[in-house]
C-alpha cells in the first residue's frame, strides 16, 4: 500500500513539474517587437508600424508623451496621435501606455475625441499603466517659460520627468503617477494645485489662473480613470497567453536623454532597450528590433546636426520666433521651389528640399531643419540598438537632388574633426560643431519611383544606393517609403515576426 502511495505521489510530482515546464515554455512563445527612430524624430515610424504590427495583440508606448506626433492617414483624412499608440486601426488591439511615458490628460482628451469622430472605438482597448507619470499643469507652464534654449515642444515633458526623479521637495510631493491619481483623486488634485501655486509664486506669474487650470486637469483625469491598468503583470500575462506585443518608440535615438545630442534632447530614454523598462514587460519576449530612418534627414529644435544644409544659418532661420517665423505658408509665398533648389547656396537648397518634402512639425508646425543622409550616424545607431530590420522612408524625395546643382545624392561617410577623420559621431556639442561631414555622391535617381510597389522594378541607381547603405551600416534593409500615401511603400524583404 505504502509503495502504491509513494508511486502516486511521485507521478503527481512529475505531472506537476511537466505542467510547470509547459507553462514556462508557453511563456516564451509570444513575440515582442520594438520599433524605434534612428535619427532625430519624425522618420515616419507610425507608417512602418502600420505595415508590420497587424498581427500584434498589443501596441504599446514606452517613452515620451504629447511631444510625439505620429501621423496616420485614413482615406483623405489624417489623424495625428501624440500619446495614444498608433494601432488604433486594428479593431481589437490593446493600446497600452507604459510606465516610461508621461501622460497629459488635457491633451489626450483631444486625441480620444478625434479618434471617436473617426468612428473608431477605443473604450475597452486603451490601457494606461498605473506607474506612468502625469504631466501636471505646472509642468507645461514651466516648459513654456524655460524650454526656449533647447527648443522644446512646450509639453512639459522635461519638467514631468524631472519631478519624477526629484520625487519631493521637503514635505511636498512633486511627482504624481496615474495610479496615484486614481487611488485618491482629491488628494492628488491638491498636490497638483500646490505645485502650480508654487510655480506661479516662484516665477511671479500674473496671468495663470491656478484654480481653473487644476479644475480642468482634475475633470479630465476623472474621465481617464476608466483606462487605468493597475496590474503590473498585465502585459506579461498577455505574453504568457502567446499574444504578440509591438512597442512603438517615440522621439528617436539622437534625442535620448543620456546618449543623444545632450543637452539638445528630450527627457526620456529612446533606445530599443528602453522598451522593456518603460513598457512593463520582461525582455525575455524580445524578438526583433525595427529601425526607421528617413532618406533626407530632419531635425526640429536646436542642437547638433552635422549634415544640415546651410549649417548654423539654417538652424537660426528655423528657430526664429520660436519656429513661427518661417512656417510652410511663409515659404510658399516667398520662394519658387524650382529656382531655390538650383541654388549653389546649400541653405537655400535646403529650403527647397523642405518645401518639396513637406517637412514641417506635426505638433508645432515649425519648419524642420534639413540635412543629407548621415550614414555614420545610421551605422552607429543600428549597431547600438541591434537593428534587425532597417526601413528608410521618403526614398522618393532623393529624386529632388536631380534638380539641384549637386553632382549626385550626397551621403555622409565619415567626419573630419580637428584635421582627423573619425568613423563615429562626436559625443559632445562642441566637437559636433567643429566636425565637418566627409561626403560621397551616388548617382542621381532620374525616374519617378513613387508608383513602384515591386522591388524588382526599382531602377539600378536605387538598388545601388540600397546595397551601399546595407554594406555601410551592416543592417539589412527591409523596406522603403516612396510617398505619403499608406500604400506608397515597397517591402524589400519579408518582415519576419
Ligand atoms: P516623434 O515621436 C521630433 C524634440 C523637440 C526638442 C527636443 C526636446 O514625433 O518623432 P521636448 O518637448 O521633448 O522636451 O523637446 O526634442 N522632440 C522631437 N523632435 N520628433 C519628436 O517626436 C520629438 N519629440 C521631441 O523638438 O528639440
Ligand atoms: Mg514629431
Amino acid at each position: 500500500m505504502k509503495k502504491i502511495n509513494e508511486n502516486k505521489e511521485q507521478k503527481d510530482k512529475q505531472n506537476k513539474q511537466e505542467k510547470n515546464n509547459q507553462n514556462i515554455n508557453n511563456s516564451t512563445k509570444a513575440k515582442s517587437n520594438v520599433l524605434i527612430g534612428l535619427q532625430y524624430g519624425d522618420e515616419g515610424k507610425a507608417r512602418v508600424l502600420d505595415k508590420l504590427a497587424k498581427q500584434s495583440h498589443v501596441i504599446a508606448r514606452f517613452n515620451g508623451g504629447a511631444n510625439a506626433g505620429h501621423s496616420l492617414h485614413v482615406g483623405d483624412k489624417k489623424i495625428v496621435l501624440h500619446q495614444i499608440p498608433s494601432g488604433i486601426f486594428y479593431p481589437n488591439s490593446i493600446l497600452y501606455i507604459g510606465c516610461g511615458c508621461v501622460v497629459n490628460p488635457l491633451k489626450i482628451k483631444h486625441e480620444i475625441k478625434d479618434i471617436n469622430n473617426n468612428d473608431i472605438c477605443i473604450k475597452n482597448r486603451l490601457k494606461i499603466s498605473s506607474k506612468a507619470t502625469l504631466v501636471q499643469p505646472h509642468h507645461t507652464v514651466l516648459d513654456s517659460l524655460h524650454g526656449k534654449t533647447i527648443g522644446t515642444t512646450k509639453n512639459g515633458i522635461g519638467h514631468a520627468y524631472s519631478d519624477q526623479a526629484i520625487r519631493s521637495k521637503g514635505n511636498q510631493l512633486k511627482n504624481l503617477r496615474f495610479g496615484d491619481y486614481c487611488a485618491d483623486p482629491n488628494k492628488a488634485k491638491e498636490i497638483a494645485l500646490t505645485n502650480l501655486n508654487e510655480a506661479i509664486a516662484e516665477n511671479k506669474l500674473t496671468d495663470v489662473n491656478a484654480k481653473e487650470m487644476v479644475e480642468e486637469f482634475h475633470k479630465e483625469m476623472l474621465n481617464l480613470i476608466q483606462y487605468h491598468c493597475n496590474d503590473p503583470l498585465y502585459l506579461e500575462k498577455l505574453a504568457e497567453q502567446n499574444k504578440n506585443i509591438f512597442f512603438e518608440g517615440a522621439q528617436s535615438v539622437m534625442l535620448d536623454v543620456i546618449t543623444g545630442t545632450v543637452p539638445f534632447v528630450t527627457s526620456s530614454r529612446t533606445l530599443s532597450a528602453a522598451a522593456y523598462t518603460g513598457g512593463d514587460l520582461s525582455m525575455r519576449h524580445h524578438n526583433k528590433t525595427i529601425g526607421v530612418a528617413k532618406a533626407i534627414m530632419s531635425r526640429v529644435g536646436n542642437g547638433p546636426f552635422v549634415s544640415e544644409f546651410g549649417g548654423e544659418r539654417s538652424e537660426a532661420y528655423c528657430a526664429k520666433d520660436g519656429g513661427n517665423a518661417h512656417k510652410s505658408k511663409f515659404e510658399k509665398a516667398n520662394h519658387n521651389v524650382d529656382n531655390i533648389l538650383k541654388s549653389k547656396d546649400q541653405f537655400e537648397m535646403g529650403i527647397g528640399l523642405r518645401m518639396l518634402g513637406g517637412e514641417y512639425g506635426a505638433t508645432t508646425k515649425r519648419p524642420r531643419r534639413i540635412g543629407m543622409l548621415d550614414l555614420v550616424m545610421l551605422r552607429q545607431n543600428c549597431k547600438l540598438n541591434s537593428v534587425d530590420e532597417l526601413y528608410i522612408n521618403k526614398f522618393d524625395c532623393l529624386e529632388h537632388f536631380n534638380k539641384t546643382s549637386l553632382p549626385g545624392i550626397p551621403l555622409v561617410v565619415a567626419y573630419e574633426l580637428d584635421g582627423k577623420e573619425i568613423d563615429f559621431m562626436p559625443a559632445n556639442v562642441e566637437e559636433s560643431k567643429r566636425a565637418k561631414p566627409v561626403i560621397t555622391h551616388l548617382p542621381h535617381i532620374t525616374t519617378d519611383i513613387s508608383q513602384i510597389r515591386d522591388p524588382k522594378k526599382l531602377p539600378k541607381e536605387v538598388n545601388k544606393l540600397i546595397s551601399f547603405i546595407e554594406e555601410f551600416t551592416g543592417s539589412k534593409m527591409y523596406g522603403i517609403g516612396v510617398g505619403p500615401e499608406r500604400d506608397q511603400f515597397i517591402q524589400l524583404r519579408e518582415h519576419e515576426n
